[in-house]
């Protein structure tokens, strides 16, 4: 799949991100690098997989994962409130969801500052390689949702609460 390059200015706090596709594969079709400004560095990776039912009914679950020296500076919220926002103008999604452990707090957190609602947790429905059984929760947004609440909540690059 072609992926039109994009380069999203955060000019509130400075940051410049570039997203341009760095492949695929069948269950996660739509993989994005996450860029320095210039470039040079991979700074993580993000995507929409299509693991929420057919492609008809216009559901994608957001991935990303920002490395270590990279993570802790709100690169990740403002990466994933670009992918909402592109998701709902740019593409044809309807209800973009977000999967992590019960445990990941980070995770947890840049949902909601991503303005995401949480709609519930899975107990002990997944497995760790270390195989200890957990929790999974559940976030999403709806684009009627994100088209109600975006000038006045979402669309800013303060935090939403
Ligand atoms: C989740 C992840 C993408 C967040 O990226 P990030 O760039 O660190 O996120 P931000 O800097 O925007 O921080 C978002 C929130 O996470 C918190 N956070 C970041 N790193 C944290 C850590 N190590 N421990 C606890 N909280 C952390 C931040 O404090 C912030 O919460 P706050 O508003 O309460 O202060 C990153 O931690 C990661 O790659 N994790 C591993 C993969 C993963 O869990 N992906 C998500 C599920 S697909």
């Amino acid at each position: 799949m072609e992926l039109s390059r994009i380069i999203i200015s955060e000019t509130n706090d400075e940051q410049v991100i570039v997203l341009k596709e760095v492949g695929g594969e069948r269950a996660f079709p739509i993989v994005i690098g996450i860029w320095a400004p210039d470039e040079s560095r991979l700074l993580g990776g993000c995507g929409y997989h299509l693991r929420e039912g057919a492609l008809g009914l216009c559901n994608a679950e957001i991935g990303m994962w920002i490395r270590a020296d990279a993570a802790g500076r709100g690169l990740g919220t403002a990466v994933l409130r670009a992918l909402v926002r592109w998701g709902f103008t740019e593409w044809p999604w309807l209800r973009l969801s977000w999967r992590c452990s019960g445990a990941n707090r980070a995770s947890q957190r840049t949902a909601e500052r991503g303005g995401l609602q949480r709609e519930g947790r899975l107990r002990s429905n997944a497995v760790d390689p270390d195989g200890q059984r957990r929790d999974t929760c559940c976030y999403a947004i709806l684009r009627e949702e994100w088209e109600q609440l975006r000038g006045p909540a979402l669309d800013t690059h303060s935090a939403p609460g």
